[in-house]
C-alpha cells in the first residue's frame, strides 16, 4: 500500500557492519631503490604472505556474488559475547519468576513487536532473553532506544545475527528454552527491490538456522513465528481465512514469508517441533516503524510535507486491516500459551507434533484516506495529500482477516479500533520525537 519510503530511508542499508577496506601501503613503493636481493626477498615474502591468505580463508559454499559482501559470515559477529559475566547477564534475563512461566527467547526483540512481546512476557513473570542484530533498515538509534526500554525492566537483548550458529548454541547451552518468539526478519514490501539478499538472508537463511538449533535442542522448545497477511497475496478472496489459497505472493517479502511456511511444515514433519505460524495484518501503534505508512504520514504531515495516497489502478480505495499492537501482542502470548511441546530432542523425530498458521488481524479494513482524515484530527494539521495510482511493486489492494481460527483455539479478540490505536500512537509519536511545530513563544 502506502509504504513509499522516502528517499533518506533508502540511504539506510540493513546488515551492514564492518565493510573491509585494503589500503596501499606506501613501503612497497619504496622496496624500489633497493636492490635486486632486496627485491627477490620481497616478492618472496608477498608470494609467501599469498599462500597463508589461502589457506586461511575459510572455504565458503556459497557461490560468488549470491551475497553482497556485507552479509558474509564475519560481519554475523556484530558484538563479542561469551564469559561469565556475559553468561550471568543472560541467566539472569531468562530467569521464570512465576510458577508454570516459560522460558522464551525472543528474536527481533528491539524490533517493534518484539519489544512489545517480549515487555509482556515478562511482566507476567516469563522469563525473556532478547536477540536482534540491531541492523540499520530504519533508524537503529529508535531500537536502541527500545532496548533501553527493555532493560528497565530486566530484559537482556544479545546482540548477535540469527544466522550465527554458534551463538545460538550457545544460547540453547546456557537456557533450556521452553520457548521461542521467532520476530527476526527482514520486513518492508518495497525495499525488496532494493536489497532482495536481506530477505534472503533474514527470513529464509536465517529461519532455518533458528530452526536447526532448535531441532537440535534437548528438550525441543516450541515455536511461534511470525508469518505474514501478505502471503495472500493476489488472492482476491475476502476476508482472508487461513485455508484460502497463498501460493501468489506480490513481493520477494511474501515470497519469504510463504517459503518460511513452507519450511516450517518440513520441520514439523521431520523432527517433531512444534510450530506456529502468526499471519499478522499491518500492525501499528507506539514505538512502531518507521518505514510504515501511520509513521511517516504523522511525520511528513507534521513537517509539511505531503504524502502519498495510493489508489488502485480501477480507482478502488486501498485498505488496510490495522491492528494494533496490544491486541497482536495478545494473539502472540494466546499462541505461546496453547502451543503444545515439540516430540523429538537431539535431532529425532519421536511422533507427530502441533502444525498451526493463525491469521491476527483487526476484522475491520479502513481506506488509508480515512488512516490521513483520523491523523489530521489527532495532530490537528491538513494533510497535503498527493494521490497516486498503486505502483504493482510488492503492495496489495486490500487486507482483511478472517481471525474466527485464533478466536477459536485461544480466545483471540481485538478491542482498539483505529482511532483509539493512533491516539495512543500520536501521544507516543510527540513524546517521543516532539510535534515538530513552532513554539509560538
Ligand atoms: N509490523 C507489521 O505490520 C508486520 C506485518 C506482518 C508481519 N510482520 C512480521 O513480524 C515480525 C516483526 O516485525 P516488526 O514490525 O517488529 O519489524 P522490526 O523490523 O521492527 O523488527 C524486526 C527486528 O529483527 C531484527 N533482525 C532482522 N534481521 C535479523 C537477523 N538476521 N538477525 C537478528 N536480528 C534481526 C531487526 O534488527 C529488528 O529489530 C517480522 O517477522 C515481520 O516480518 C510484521
Ligand atoms: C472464516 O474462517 C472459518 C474457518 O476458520 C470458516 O469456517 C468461515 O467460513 C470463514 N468466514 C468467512 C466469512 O469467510
Amino acid at each position: 500500500m502506502t509504504m513509499k519510503l522516502s528517499s533518506s530511508h533508502m540511504d539506510n542499508i540493513p546488515s551492514t557492519p564492518g565493510k573491509f577496506k585494503m589500503e596501499k601501503s606506501p613501503y612497497i613503493y619504496r622496496f624500489r631503490h633497493y636492490s635486486s636481493l632486496a627485491k627477490l626477498t620481497f616478492w618472496s615474502f608477498v608470494f609467501l604472505g599469498l599462500i597463508v591468505v589461502f589457506f586461511f580463508k575459510t572455504p565458503s559454499t556459497s557461490p560468488p556474488n549470491s551475497m553482497p559482501s556485507d552479509l558474509s559470515r564475519r560481519s554475523l559477529k556484530t558484538s563479542s559475547w561469551g564469559g561469565p559475566a556475559w553468561e550471568k547477564r543472560v541467566r539472569s534475563s531468562a530467569r521464570i519468576r512465576s510458577q508454570n512461566g516459560l522460558s522464551v527467547l525472543v528474536t527481533g526483540a528491539a524490533g517493534f513487536v518484539g519489544t512489545h512481546v517480549s515487555a509482556a512476557l515478562k511482566r507476567r513473570g516469563d522469563g525473556v532473553l532478547g536477540l536482534d542484530n540491531f541492523n540499520n533498515y530504519y533508524d537503529p538509534t529508535l531500537k536502541r532506544a527500545r532496548q533501553a526500554l527493555l532493560e528497565r525492566s530486566g530484559i537482556y537483548i544479545v546482540e548477535g545475527d540469527i544466522n550465527d550458529i554458534a551463538l545460538l548454541k550457545k544460547l540453547f547451552e546456557v537456557i533450556p528454552f521452553t520457548h521461542v518468539m521467532h520476530l527476526a526478519a527482514q520486513a518492508g514490501v518495497r525495499y525488496a527491490m532494493e536489497n532482495p539478499n536481506s530477505y534472503v538472508h533474514s527470513n529464509i537463511a536465517g529461519l532455518v538456522n533458528v530452526l536447526e538449533v532448535c531441532k537440535n535442542a534437548n528438550p525441543q522448545p516450541a515455536i511461534v513465528w511470525a508469518s505474514s497477511s501478505s502471503v495472500y497475496g493476489l488472492n482476491s478472496k475476502v476476508p482472508f481465512s487461513e485455508k484460502d489459497r497463498t501460493d501468489q505472493p506480490a513481493s520477494l517479502y511474501a515470497a519469504t514469508k510463504k517459503a518460511g511456511e513452507e519450511i516450517a511444515h518440513t520441520y514439523n514433519h521431520i523432527y517433531g517441533l512444534s510450530l506456529t505460524g502468526l499471519r499478522f495484518f499491518t500492525v501499528y501503534g507506539p514505538w512502531g516503524r518507521p518505514d510504515m505508512a501511520y509513521f511517516f504520514f504523522t511525520r511528513d504531515i507534521l513537517k509539511g510535507k505531503s504524502i502519498p495516497i495510493f489508489e488502485a489502478s480501477n480507482h478502488g480505495t486501498v485498505a488496510r486491516d490495522f491492528t494494533y499492537i496490544d491486541d497482536i501482542v495478545k494473539g502472540c502470548l494466546g499462541a505461546l500459551d496453547t502451543a503444545e511441546k515439540s516430540t523429538g530432542s537431539g535431532g529425532k523425530k519421536k511422533g507427530p507434533a502441533q502444525l498451526r498458521v493463525f491469521n491476527l488481524g483487526n476484522t475491520s479494513p479502513v481506506p488509508v484516506s480515512d488512516l490521513v482524515s483520523i491523523l489530521e484530527k489527532l495532530l490537528k494539521v491538513k494533510a497535503k495529500r498527493m494521490v497516486m495510482k498503486l505502483p504493482r511493486n510488492g503492495d496489495v489492494q486490500f487486507t482483511h482477516a478472517n481471525i474466527s481460527f485464533a478466536q477459536r483455539e485461544f480466545g483471540y479478540k481485538p478491542t482498539t479500533d483505529l482511532q483509539t490505536g493512533l491516539k495512543k500512537f500520536v501521544r507516543w509519536y510527540v513524546s517521543y520525537y516532539g510535534s515538530g511545530k513552532k513554539s509560538s513563544h
